[in-house]
């Protein structure tokens, strides 16, 4: 992996989009002082302070689009979660990509695509995430959405080089297997994981709800879900509410 750090800047996804011609493959681009972090389905993600990671890895596996790389947030998703085993904290993966420790998230990412065309053709990926590494619980407080962080969860303070580091390491160890052999690779550590299996659950697909029960991970990586007449859904995008 090449690291990239940036000093400061509104946000690395954007940062990595706007020079995405110049970056090479298997780069993460990161700061630890992120002015205007962007989150799935136009939330923001909030600077909770400089001792925690603020990244984007940009990926350039091929000029063409493969229906494998939506997976990639998934793959990515796991690592994370590895990583922050390593700590001794127990977190949970909430499909498709956060990660929760007690139903509060720690990280979460963020993937776009850059210059792609009609005919499939792109510059490349970019996998943003953000780790909650060391804060205290009054600024945690004043996001949105019940979260947590590591220095919390595990009770030690974190080195965040440290820990991205173990994140580029272990994202790259099987990221050529992954774009070869796709969600199957990591199918079973990722079902361990996951909080919602066999839960009622209602899921946002763009502008309606679908409830039932989350019945399955497919070998695709999507949520199967049967609802009340026994129909099953196969969801390959959305927000677990
Ligand atoms: C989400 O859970 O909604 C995704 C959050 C992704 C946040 C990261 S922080 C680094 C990168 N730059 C951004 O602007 N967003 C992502």
């Amino acid at each position: 992996m090449n690291y990239l750090y940036l000093e400061r800047v509104d946000s690395t996804n954007k940062w990595a989009k706007s020079h995405i011609k110049e970056i090479e493959d298997k780069t993460i681009v990161y700061t630890f002082n992120q002015t205007a972090g962007r989150g799935r389905l136009n939330r923001k993600w909030t600077n909770i302070g400089n001792d925690n990671i603020y990244a984007s890895i940009v990926l350039k596996p091929s000029g063409k689009m493969e229906d494998v790389y939506s997976n990639l947030t998934q793959y990515l998703c796991l690592v994370i979660a590895q990583v922050i085993e390593e700590y001794n904290a127990v977190p949970k993966i909430k499909w498709p990509n956060d990660i929760q420790i007690n139903n509060k998230k720690i990280s979460g990412i963020l993937a776009e695509v850059e210059g792609a065309n009609s005919d499939g053709n792109f510059d490349g990926i970019v996998l943003g995430f953000g780790v909650n590494l060391n804060t205290s619980k009054e600024i945690l407080n004043k996001i949105d959405q019940p979260a947590t962080a590591l220095n919390i969860e595990a009770g030690v303070s974190v080195d965040k080089e440290e820990f991205l580091k173990k994140v580029s390491d272990k994202f790259c160890l099987l990221y050529d297997r992954f774009i070869e052999e796709g969600f199957l690779l990591i199918k079973e550590e990722y079902i361990k994981r996951a909080s919602f299996l066999n839960k009622e659950v209602s899921v946002k697909v763009f502008d309606r709800v679908v409830s039932g029960k989350a019945a399955g991970i497919t070998d695709n990586g999507a949520l199967k879900i049967v609802d009340s007449n026994n129909e099953e859904q196969i969801l390959f995008i959305g927000d677990i509410l």
